[in-house]
């Protein structure tokens, strides 16, 4: 770590800081994690693309995080078993390890909490954990993997839903063209991005979006400012804790690969960035942007889009004919 000494007037003793601090930027670069499970991802990796896990075999993690479009399905609001419409707009799963609760509400706690939600939600992949754990243990490629990871054959909501996180710890996009600019390379971004980022801090927008997500850190309102109109009926936190003052408090979204995950908000009402960020100066921060400095910041928020998950798709083991039929037509 590189230090700059201080020296305080007349005390004779200098004061160590390190010289990261002082440059300290609020957005930090993001890395992928060094301390991955590999036999636990890949099986994770296999599940998040299985379409047996639903009860119609028709729909995976895949369908609305999809790891082509930016780990989300670019749709208002998802479309889940015997095409129920979901309530509220899909998240990204990237950088998702980052998120410090799961959900826009944050009503999970971790990646490993979370994965078991969908499986079984009605309107999502509509699937019982009994029936999506005799699938699994029914396709002799899953057991062997498993054993391979846990040592025993046992095929448990416990372990699916852990190798499932295993897998999302994975999903982060280094290397973004911001973040190289946060790493030395004054070259990689050009003049109007700059700008964009120095309007993004001087308007208070890194209050919310900072650290390593630029987001996915804190609870906060929508409508600080002024009040946010919509004909959603979600609640956010308010959900969760009952508490009056969380009324339409929501997860702060991650803006890395924002460019990707149209259309924006909670309620997926905002198809563009730049209405997105007219809409967050006005209710957020108080500010009305001219349309060049929209701009800036747009052009600012594209540079946070990072390396895409890259690998080969996965293949999935086959059923037998023990594996419970899937149900595609059925309620
Ligand atoms: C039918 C569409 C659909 C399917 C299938 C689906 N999800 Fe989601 N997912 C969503 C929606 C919608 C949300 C947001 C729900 C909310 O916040 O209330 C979400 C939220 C999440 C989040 C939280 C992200 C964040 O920023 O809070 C993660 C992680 C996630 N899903 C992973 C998965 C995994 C793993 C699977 C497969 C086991 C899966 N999803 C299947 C639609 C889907
Ligand atoms: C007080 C906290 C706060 C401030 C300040 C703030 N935001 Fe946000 N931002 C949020 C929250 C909370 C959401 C989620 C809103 C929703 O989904 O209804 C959000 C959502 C967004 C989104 C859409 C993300 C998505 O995935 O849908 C963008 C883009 C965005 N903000 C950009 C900005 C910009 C640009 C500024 C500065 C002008 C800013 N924000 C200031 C809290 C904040």
């Amino acid at each position: 770590m590189r230090l700059l000494s201080i020296p305080l007037l007349g005390l004779g003793v200098g004061l160590l800081i390190p010289l990261s601090l002082l440059a300290a930027e609020p957005i930090t670069p993001i890395a992928a994690p060094t301390d991955i499970d590999s036999n636990k991802a890949e099986i994770g990796k296999q599940l998040f693309f299985d379409p047996r896990l639903s009860k119609s075999g028709f729909l995976s993690c895949n369908s609305c995080h999809n790891l082509s479009m930016g780990g989300a399905d670019n749709l208002t609001s998802s479309v889940g078993h015997g095409w129920h419409q979901g309530p509220i707009n899909s998240p990204t799963v990237l950088n998702s390890a980052y998120n410090l609760a799961q959900f826009w509400d944050g009503r999970a706690a971790d990646l490993k909490e979370q994965a078991a939600g969908p499986i079984a939600n009605p309107g999502e992949m509509a699937q019982p954990h009994s029936v999506a754990l005799e699938v699994i243990a029914s396709i002799p490629g899953y057991v062997e993997s498993f054993v391979t990871a846990y040592g025993d054959e046992a095929i448990t909501l416990d372990r699916v839903t852990d190798v499932i996180a295993e897998f999302e710890r994975t999903l982060v996009t280094p290397n973004s063209r911001f973040d190289q600019w946060l790493q030395g390379d004054a070259t990689a971004l050009s003049s109007q991005e700059l700008e964009g980022y120095q309007l993004f801090k001087s308007s208070g927008c890194v209050g919310c979006h900072n650290g390593p997500a630029a987001g996915a850190a804190m609870f906060q309102k929508v409508g600080l400012i002024k009040p946010y109109t919509t004909d959603n009926p979600a609640l956010g936190r308010f959900a969760v804790t009952g508490k009056e003052s969380d009324r339409m408090v929501f997860k702060v979204p991650t803006l890395r690969n924002i460019e990707l995950t149209y259309p924006y908000f909670h309620d997926g009402s905002v198809d563009t960035l730049e209405e997105a960020v007219n809409i967050m100066g006005e209710i957020q921060t108080g500010r009305t942007f001219s349309d060049l400095e929209t701009g800036k910041i747009v052009a600012f928020l594209k540079t946070l889009t990072g390396e895409q998950p890259n690998f080969p798709l996965p293949q999935l083991p086959p059923s037998t004919p023990a594996t419970p039929q899937p149900e595609p037509y059925g309620p």
